[in-house]
């Protein structure tokens, strides 16, 4: 999540250690989980034309695990977009696309693969999106899902795990542009996000 309607302040200088709280998820956690979806993907696809999209930035750990734990053929894209205005930690709905798909998807099976779904706005732009390029099919495929918080229903087809209400880091998931590294998904203590 990048910082929206920064003050000009200095910028918070992250702690990994110790800006973190609570480990909501284990990287072993996230390991096992990743080759089950991906032993699903495996079957439900096998023969068919997958391809593999992915948003930019925070879903970039989940893609690259993701695909190596599909043992079909599969191709990948990568999107990358943002929110217009919106604050530090809510999204706008108003969806920008900074990097558009390299290759048409007409007639493909596409699965949207994402970090996480919060509100849900980005993934229902994407979704009008994608279906406008004429996919055969689109499908979604999201590491965590967070529906405490969501706006517009949008059809998950694939979860990896449900989370609370609680600002998460890790994975991909960031805050400021930082904690993406981190190999768990982990709380971001309050005192972190407060200061901004
Ligand atoms: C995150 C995440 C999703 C979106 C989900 O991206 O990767 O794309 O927010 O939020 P929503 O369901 O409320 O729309 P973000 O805009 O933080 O960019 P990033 O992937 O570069 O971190």
């Amino acid at each position: 999540m990048a910082l929206r309607g920064s003050t000009g302040a200095p910028p918070h200088v992250p702690d990994l250690a110790a800006d973190v709280g609570d480990i909501l998820i284990a990287a072993s956690d996230i390991r096992a989980k990743v080759s089950e979806l991906g032993a699903r993907l495996t079957e439900d696809y096998a023969g068919r034309q997958l391809t593999l999209v992915s948003v930019l930035k925070g879903a970039l750990p989940f893609m690259a695990d993701l695909m190596r734990a599909i043992s079909i053929p599969v191709q990948i894209d990568l999107m990358e977009v943002s929110s217009y205005g919106g604050t530090s930690t809510e999204t706008s709905g108003l969806v920008r696309i900074l990097k558009d798909l390299s290759s048409p998807i007409d007639g493909r099976d596409v699965v949207i693969v994402e970090d996480i779904i919060d509100t849900g706005l980005t993934l229902n732009y994407l979704l009008r999106y994608l279906r406008g390029k004429n996919p055969a099919t689109l499908r979604v495929c999201a590491l965590l899902d967070k529906p405490a918080r969501r706006l517009v229903e949008i059809p998950i087809d694939y979860r990896g795990f449900t989370i609370p209400d609680q600002f998460v880091v890790g994975y991909g998931l960031d805050y400021g542009e930082f904690y993406r590294n981190l190999p768990f998904i982990g709380v971001l203590r309050p005192e972190v996000y407060g200061r901004s």
